[in-house]
């Protein structure tokens, strides 16, 4: 039988490299070019930037360069930090159980995972018979780190030197969690829920990584488990394999699924930290499986869908309402084009989003700390944690930064077939298509799904496939070109 998703991806193009079918997307070889995951030094701003827009993970070799940190064993941080107390993961128990620092037994004793796994395949033993790691979320303050802790933490964070902008500085040190592994340690595979990029710096031994995009599903059912191990029952298929080693970051992004191994040829025991940076965002991946996403956990537990919305919408999250009616979206189409669009030449350029997104102003709350709309729009504790700029000057640093990385991402995002930096008319309407098909699916199917009536949902999940087939066969040669990393 012909798979859904392989009949979609080879209508996915038109003969000019533009997808129109919007529930159409990319393959995973196609889309990141290859499957080697790069290793930069001396990385520059620029050069981030552009890998972080695509969505491909990526290790910088010499990211800890100048970090003090690098190099503390499990045995300093025990010693330094006593009180605070972290989670011992893959208990078994219902309960999580915490850990005292001031012990040592989690840095000196093995503690093998209590977790039911069962192994289908050879390739997962590692993992199923492995120690159970401990983990510190530093910032969830609490009993983990108690204020005092926690200040002494933030305060002997350095940032790495691709870490820029007051934002991002912001991010990181308020995201920082560190894991503890023993030698023959492992964490199951399972996608966070994040929405924004995550950085994992290997500070002391060394961690094998295998990750995998999520699979491509055009029905909610067969949507993995995000959760711990929970792929291994359905398609854990690894795509990306790497060592990150002492000093060495991996860079990585929402919804890819990750196993960490700590080999046995090791120190006895390593640690890493976790943390987050909001700026850019992978705009071109999220663009590209914009349609599987919405069948994912992020969009079923996670709060990503603001932050995501206006890059195909332009407007406030919660402005536009989901259709598929095709003269509906031409029209708001049209009007957006004439808003952004100035000079009427049917691309948009970069100073033209500019203005449109620096004009955005918010009647509707007044008196806010930041200028223009948009950034307000995201300017919630899932996006800033408690914290909260304390003098105009960094307010307008911050949202300085947010207007350039928005613009920049707004950019990446619709301009992708071909890649020419400016975007087109129908570029434009591809993704605002593309993104009101996949809403309107998601908010019929919400209903149903709410009621308890799965099958109903698969059929209109199978309605949408099937009448977008149609369509997309009278219409479509099958040439698989644009829409790629190159
Ligand atoms: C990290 O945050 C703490 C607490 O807000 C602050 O004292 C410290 O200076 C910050 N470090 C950097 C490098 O931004
Ligand atoms: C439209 O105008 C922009 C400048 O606003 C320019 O960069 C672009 O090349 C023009 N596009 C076409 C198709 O003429």
């Amino acid at each position: 039988m012909v798979s859904w998703r392989s009949l979609l991806v080879a209508f996915a193009v038109e003969a000019n490299g533009l997808e129109l079918n919007p529930l159409a997307e990319p393959g995973h070889e196609d889309f990141f070019g290859g499957r080697p995951v790069e290793r930069v030094r001396e990385i520059s701003p620029s050069d981030f930037d552009e890998r972080v827009r695509l969505g491909k993970p990526f290790v910088i070799e010499d990211a800890g360069q100048s970090l003090d940190l690098v190099g503390t064993s499990c045995q300093q941080f025990h010693e330094r930090f006593p009180s605070a107390k972290m989670r011992a993961e893959y208990t078994g128990s219902r309960n999580e159980e915490f850990v005292s620092l001031g012990s040592k037994a989690w840095f000196q004793k093995d503690r093998p995972q209590q977790e039911r796994l069962k192994p289908k395949s050879k390739d997962l033993q590692n993992v199923a018979r492995a120690n159970a790691p401990y983990v510190w979320h530093v910032k969830d303050g609490g009993h983990e780190a108690p204020p005092g802790v926690r200040a002494a933490v933030q305060k002997a964070w350095q940032p790495p030197y691709f870490v820029r902008g007051a934002v991002n500085l912001r991010e990181a040190n308020e995201s920082a969690e560190f894991w503890f592994h023993r030698r023959n340690g492992a964490v199951l595979a399972h996608a966070d829920t994040y929405c924004i990029p995550a950085v994992s710096l290997q500070i002391t031994g060394k961690k094998r990584w295998r990750l995998m995009p999520h699979p491509q599903v055009q029905f909610s059912r067969l949507a993995p488990d995000s959760h711990d191990g929970g792929i291994y029952r359905a398609n854990w298929r690894p795509f990306w394999e790497i060592t990150v080693h002492e000093g060495e970051a991996l860079v990585f992004f929402p919804n890819l699924f990750h196993e960490t191994h700590v080999p046995e040829e090791n120190l006895e025991c390593t640690v890493a930290t976790t943390f987050q940076i909001q700026l850019p965002v992978p705009a071109r991946y999220l663009r590209a499986y914009l349609p599987t996403f919405a069948m994912s956990h992020l969009y079923y537990e996670g709060h990503c869908l603001d932050l995501w919305h206006p890059y195909a919408t332009l407007r406030p999250p919660q402005a536009v309402q989901a259709t598929t009616d095709e003269a509906a979206i031409e029209e708001e189409h049209s009007s957006l084009l004439a808003a952004i669009d100035k000079d009427a030449n049917g691309s948009i350029s970069y100073d033209e989003m500019e203005a449109f997104l620096a004009a955005q102003r918010d009647p509707a709350s007044p008196g806010r700390r930041f200028s223009s709309a948009w950034p307000r729009w995201f300017y919630t504790e899932d996006y800033f944690y408690d914290w909260r700029p304390a003098t105009s000057e960094v307010v307008r640093e911050m949202e300085a930064e947010m207007l350039e990385a928005r613009i920049q991402d707004t950019m990446a995002y619709l301009d992708c077939c071909p890649r020419d930096g400016l975007v087109s008319a129908n570029e434009l309407l591809a993704a605002l298509r593309q993104w009101h098909v996949v809403h309107h699916r998601l908010d019929v199917t919400d209903q149903l799904r709410s009621g308890g009536q799965k099958r109903k949902v698969q059929m209109v999940e199978k309605q949408f496939v099937e009448r977008l087939l149609a369509y997309a066969s009278t219409i479509y040669q099958d040439v698989l070109f644009g829409f790629t990393a190159g």
